[in-house]
């Protein structure tokens, strides 16, 4: 699935463009906010509203009113379209493809493995389309292909669990990516433990957290899930796998 630079966008399907470390969101948020109170993990108290994983008002894009800096324009373009010569600022430098691959193929998004139980079947899939989407409330989505077996199962699921991982378990980003429920039991030899509502949570991740469903949207091949943290942890310290980091691995489960 990769092109010729060997590049993919966050979903594991091709990008055209090189991809340099530039994700927005960590440039917005170095620190990660709000980890501390997510030490040990536990369950919230009601109405304690400073526990939450990214509480700390920097990490949702244009929360600081920065997101119009140098720019202005609400709409890309006149008739929405990237086109060269069009007006506003998606015309400069001429966007010209059938999509902004200079856009999505700059973004280097921190990996996640999101695992969903429901229905006495269990699955997990690697996720780079997620994101921090609300302070207060704190929630976080993540997006998932209706062509994935994480998908299926995660469609009837209450809650489901998001994990980041460290730079060194790519052999986990392998499994949950490279391979599908639909033909391997990922879980088989690894180790995790039951969470909140019994949710699956895997040993070993930089930090994760489960999360109620409290939005399910229909993005075209994706479908989103906003989640509201409900449980949360930390593992090891240490680089965070990115997409960069994950960009030879075969989609098991390819959109197209
Ligand atoms: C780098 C990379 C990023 C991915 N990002 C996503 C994503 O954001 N959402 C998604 O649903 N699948 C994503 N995938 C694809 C699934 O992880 C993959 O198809 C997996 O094998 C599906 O497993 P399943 O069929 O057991 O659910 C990505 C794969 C890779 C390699």
């Amino acid at each position: 699935m990769a092109d010729e630079n060997g590049t993919r966008n966050a979903d594991g399907t091709p990008a055209t463009a090189e991809r340099p470390n530039a994700h927005p969101a960590r440039a917005a948020d170095p620190s990660g906010g709000g980890a501390a109170d997510a030490s040990g993990g536990g369950e919230p108290v009601p109405g304690g509203g400073n526990a939450v994983p990214g509480a700390d008002g920097q990490a949702t894009p244009g929360a600081g009113g920065k997101s119009g800096a140098g720019g202005g324009d609400v709409v890309p373009s006149e008739g929405g379209e990237a086109t060269s010569g069009g007006g506003g600022a998606a015309g400069a430098g001429g966007g010209q493809g059938a999509e902004p691959d200079g856009f999505f193929g700059r973004l280097d998004p921190d990996m996640c493995v999101v695992t969903a139980v429901a229905g006495g079947e269990r699955a997990g899939c690697l996720v780079g389309f997620a994101s921090q989407v609300s302070i207060r409330p704190p929630r976080f989505a993540v997006w998932l292909s209706k062509a994935n077996h994480t998908y299926r199962v995660a469609r009837a699921a209450r809650c489901l669990t998001v994990h980041l991982l460290t730079r060194d378990q790519r052999d986990l980003a392998r499994l949950f990516g490279g391979e599908t429920g639909d033909e391997i039991d990922k879980f088989a030899g690894l180790d995790w433990r039951e969470g909140h509502a019994g949710a699956i949570v895997l040993d070993g991740a930089a930090a994760w957290f489960v999360g109620t469903v409290v939005h399910r949207v229909d993005g075209g091949d994706h479908v989103g899930h906003v989640l509201e943290p409900v449980q949360w942890g930390e593992g090891p310290d240490g680089p965070l796998l990115r997409l960069s980091d994950a960009v030879t691995i075969e989609a098991g489960h390819p959109v197209d």
